[in-house]
């Protein structure tokens, strides 16, 4: 089997590092991949979000399985246009998909089916998201532009002229573009977090094993949020009883509630849970695997993942038996100076070729004239397995430090 994976970041190489392995997988592609993926499949010049063009490719080439790495194309209806045209591909249509695409749609579910998250407020003016603002006064605050903002699109305000800024740039500004057309002010909540990510069809959930993200690019979790700088798996506040907590309270309702909204979902379902002292409370809906908890997740599943998304798509999860290993996995992302704003690119990494004891997975790098170099925000994902958590973070540093390129930025207290 033929099998094409979208996208072009971590999550992406670690899924073609996962296919590569299974038996039944001849070749694989990357539409657009990085350096990485092009070791060990063929990228395709091809954007993630370029449906005609993906299918085009699908078609022509005989694949037998289309693997959706981010939100965008799945939240525009790639599983719709595939399907629509006979081609086999893992993922939520777009009916589905707005779990992920709309803050809006998602809170009103949870409100209407009673799964517990933060109380919430929406406004599609800015005049009455400020009329509310001068009344409130409890801060921190939470404000959320109602659509897809590349992981932007929160805000935690200190103080009422912080969240009215917000509400500004948002509303009247539109930073985020349409994303921003309504927006949801929500109550702060504190707690760690914990991300759930599940396989899901039609009939059967299958939670996968636990993990911890770290989002905010300063130690001590300070500074802005980033698309993640390090991972960890499990998450040493996970254990039998909170993931049968969270099945039974959040996701299962979360399904039953689509089911009846006429949007089964089938796919990845990613909950982001906040642990508050009044129990686990749902922070967002993804609609696919996360980044870069997918790069400490599936290293640690002995199962063929190929098996795994057919089954989904025959919906015949029930069938099978997904194992995970026991050992327990880190990451630690090499970032570029000024992420998440503004950062330079195309500089020369060295030293992937001395690394021996952990996978580097690859996020934002490209191949230059025989060269690897820098091209996005988080650059590398180094990412060990071992008995104990400690170990794999130990291993994970070691060989952070032997590999360089200007600016080289990392989180030194991922998992502690
Ligand atoms: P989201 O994209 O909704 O997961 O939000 C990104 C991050 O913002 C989360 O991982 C949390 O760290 C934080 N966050 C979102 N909503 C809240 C909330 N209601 N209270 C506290 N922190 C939040
Ligand atoms: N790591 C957070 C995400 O994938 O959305």
């Amino acid at each position: 089997m033929k099998v094409l994976v979208v996208g072009g970041g971590g999550r992406e190489h670690t899924l073609v590092w996962k296919l590569v392995q299974s038996p039944r997988v001849t070749e694989v592609f990357c539409a657009p991949g990085n350096a990485g993926t092009a070791t060990i499949a063929t990228n395709l010049p091809i954007a993630d979000n370029d449906i005609p063009a993906l299918l085009t490719f699908a078609r022509d080439h005989n694949i037998g399985l289309t693997v959706v790495g981010p939100e965008v194309p799945l939240v525009n209806g790639i599983v719709d246009d595939f399907e629509a045209a006979g081609l086999r591909i893992f993922g939520p249509n777009a009916r589905a998909a707005i779990l992920e695409g709309s803050k809006v749609f998602t809170k009103d579910l949870l409100a209407k089916y009673n799964i517990p998250t933060a109380e919430y407020h929406r406004f599609t003016e800015a005049s009455s998201a400020m009329a509310f603002l001068d009344k409130n006064t409890t801060y921190p605050i939470v404000i959320k532009a109602d659509g897809l903002a590349a992981g932007k699109g929160v805000l935690i305000s200190l103080t009422r002229q912080e969240a009215q800024r917000g509400v500004r740039e948002m509303m009247e500004d539109r930073v985020f573009g349409d994303a921003g057309k309504e927006i949801i002010i929500e109550e702060f909540m504190t707690g760690p977090e914990l991300s759930m990510l599940c396989f899901v069809d039609s009939k059967t959930v299958v939670p996968m094993v636990s993990a911890k993200d770290y989002k905010r690019i300063g130690e001590g979790d300070t500074g802005l949020n980033t698309g993640g700088m390090g991972a960890i798996s499990p998450n040493p506040l996970y254990d039998d009883e909170l993931e049968a907590y969270c099945l039974k309270n959040i996701i299962e309702p979360t399904l039953a509630g689509m089911r009846l909204e006429g949007r089964p979902f089938k796919g990845i379902l990613y909950c982001g849970i906040m642990l508050t002292e009044a129990g686990p409370r749902v922070l967002e809906y993804n609609v696919r695997f996360g980044d870069p908890e997918t790069q400490v997740i599936l290293p640690r599943l002995t199962s063929d993942l190929a098996d795994i998304f057919d089954a989904v798509i025959d919906d015949k999860l029930a069938d099978l038996s997904i194992e995970w290993d026991e050992a327990a996995s880190a990451t630690i992302v090499l970032a570029s100076q000024g992420y998440p704003e503004a950062y330079p690119k195309g500089l020369p990494i060295s030293g992937l070729d001395r690394i021996k004891t952990s996978v580097v997975f690859h996020a934002g790098t490209k191949w230059v004239e025989g060269e690897v170099q820098t091209a996005g925000g988080r650059v590398l994902n180094v990412t060990s397995r071992a008995a104990t958590l400690a170990e794999a973070l130990k291993t994970s540093y070691e060989n952070a430090m032997l590999i360089e390129f200007e600016g080289k930025t990392i989180r030194r207290d991922i998992g502690s």
